[in-house]
């Protein structure tokens, strides 16, 4: 298991070969990844009342959404003390004795608190290089119970995520021109389902030959990431793998699949992938916002209207759309392909 190797010392020299990617030529290195002009969304513009530069970035955002599919975000509002408390109760949980957390080794995937390594060993030709802990955080908070500050900081964190995701969800979807009305018809955002998400990659003596995560699209409707200093994403951009350098104290922010449905395909839930780093391990930690389990979405009736726009997806419970993602190998978009 990769964190083995890592607590093993041997991190950064060891490669067993059966993490070698099923295609490792398609493991690019660095070099064919050119760092891209991603767009910055000023937070504090769109959540200070004043309608004329909420007007504005909501503008951004829809251009952002329609040409990117992702943005950073910029004076969100979550101090860095909270970032920082974050991150180390995640560690805090990483570093814990293999006893103390072995119980949340996840054996179905759509457990409350699951820990594992790469994506669905099940399913996978070859793990990836990544150890991760997936907590739903709401509308049912849960926590793992150690270490013991990990349940206040995560409520507060995922509370604060929240309220920075549901506003800039409500600002995408006014770029859509869709009113309050249809929003909460639509997606019932009060009740909506929220995971944590920590991601450990440890150092890797050969990135080159195996991933972080592979290409995937997230499922749910937005998703919102920090991380520590180590760089690693990429997004695609018109065809092209763009590197992700983040800001200091910025969140970077990607559409799910589910925007895709509910725009009806006009904003698309952006293909991303993580590489390793043969030096330093870095750290992610995503919390994803989708529509509640149960809801049933479909693209939106006035966008359809509008047009005269055939509906280009189908609609799934969110719930079922999630545990068949989670359970499939990551391959890019197969699962929203599903509902085509
Ligand atoms: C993810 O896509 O789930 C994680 C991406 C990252 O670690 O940057
Ligand atoms: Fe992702």
């Amino acid at each position: 298991m990769v964190t083995e190797i890592a607590d093993s010392g041997a991190a950064g020299t060891y490669f067993p070969s059966d993490y070698i990617a099923g295609d490792p030529s398609a493991v690019v290195t660095d070099d064919s990844c050119a760092l891209g002009d991603i767009p910055i969304i000023d937070f504090s513009f769109l959540s200070n009342g004043i309608p004329e530069t909420r007007a504005e970035i909501v503008r951004e955002l829809g251009q952002a959404c329609e040409e990117w599919g992702f943005f950073t975000v910029v004076n969100h509002g979550v101090t860095e003390e909270m970032r920082a408390a974050m991150m180390d109760a995640f560690v805090g949980f990483f570093d814990l004795a293999a006893e103390e957390k072995d119980e949340y080794l996840g054996r179905r995937v759509m457990d409350p608190i699951r820990m594992g390594t790469s994506f669905n060993s099940t399913v996978e030709d070859a793990p990836y290089w990544r150890h991760f802990l997936k907590i739903w955080v709401h509308p049912l908070f849960h926590s793992p119970t150690k270490p013991t500050v990990f349940r206040e900081v995560s409520e507060d964190y995922a509370k604060h995520t929240r309220y920075l995701a549901k506003e800039l969800l409500k600002g995408i979807l006014d770029s859509l021109g869709l009113g309050e009305k249809e929003m909460e018809e639509a997606l019932d955002l009060d009740s909506c389902s929220q995971v944590l998400v920590g991601n450990i990659y440890p150092p890797c003596p050969n990135p080159e030959l195996t991933w972080g995560i592979p290409s995937h699209s997230d499922p749910g409707l937005l998703t919102v990431l920090m991380q520590n200093e180590t760089d690693g994403l990429q997004v695609m951009h018109h065809g092209k793998w763009v590197c992700v350098n983040a800001l200091p104290n910025s969140f970077l922010v990607n559409l799910g699949d589910h925007m895709e449905i509910v725009s009806n395909g006009r904003y698309k839930s952006v293909l991303h992938r993580a590489k390793v780093d043969n030096q330093n391990t870095r750290i992610s930690i995503v919390t994803a916002i989708g529509p509640s389990l149960d809801t049933v979405v479909v693209p939106a009736p006035s966008l359809l209207q509008r047009g005269n726009h055939p509906a280009a997806f189908r609609g799934i419970k969110y719930g079922d759309f999630v545990e068949h993602q989670q359970s499939s190998r990551l391959k890019e978009k197969s699962v929203l392909d599903h509902l085509r």
